[in-house]
């Protein structure tokens, strides 16, 4: 017989499943769904990454279909399904980045981190992604760091990012 899958406040620590309680509490009694987005930010700024378990856990909890929680997941580029370095920097190629010179970018960030688009450094320290607009389009190119955006960007101004990064 298969083994039961562990519940959300198995995989959690309790501050995590309050945060997610406090978001639940928010809307009208049976709408606990609305908290999805918040209930998968949470768990993967306890966990790193969204793993198939905590997203079963988070579709449980919230009462909605697993396949529901994955479409979520898997549409918003925040979120992240498998594992990521310690920090994680998003380069926007969406239209007005690519028009100011995203390539540029991905090309610079590529050559100082020796990684492609999707892939971590071998030490685990940073990984690349490509994302679409991040809605800083009058600050093109630009790039998000672990939740804070930088905008404007030059070679000068990225190699100063990468160099402000906490080993
Ligand atoms: S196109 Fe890059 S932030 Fe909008």
């Amino acid at each position: 017989m298969a083994k039961p899958e562990p519940c959300l406040t198995e995989l959690l620590p309790q501050e995590a499943i309050a945060s997610i309680d406090h978001w639940i509490s928010k809307y009208p009694p049976g709408r606990q769904q609305s908290a999805v987005m918040a209930a998968l930010t949470i768990a993967q700024d306890h966990h790193g990454w969204l793993t198939e378990k905590l997203m079963n856990g988070i579709a449980d909890y919230l009462k909605m279909p697993r396949i529901a929680v994955y479409e979520v997941a898997s549409f918003y580029s925040m979120y992240h399904l498998e594992p990521v370095g310690k920090h994680v920097i998003s380069v926007c190629t969406n239209v007005s980045c690519m028009l100011c010179g995203s390539d540029s970018v991905v090309e610079h960030l590529s050559k100082r981190l020796g990684v492609k688009l999707g892939q971590t450094t071998s030490d685990s320290l940073i990984t690349l992604k490509e994302v679409e607009c991040l809605g800083a389009c009058g600050g093109a190119p630009m790039l998000e760091v672990d939740k804070q955006y930088h905008e404007n960007l030059t070679e000068q101004k990225i190699d100063e990012i990468l160099a402000g990064l906490e080993k």
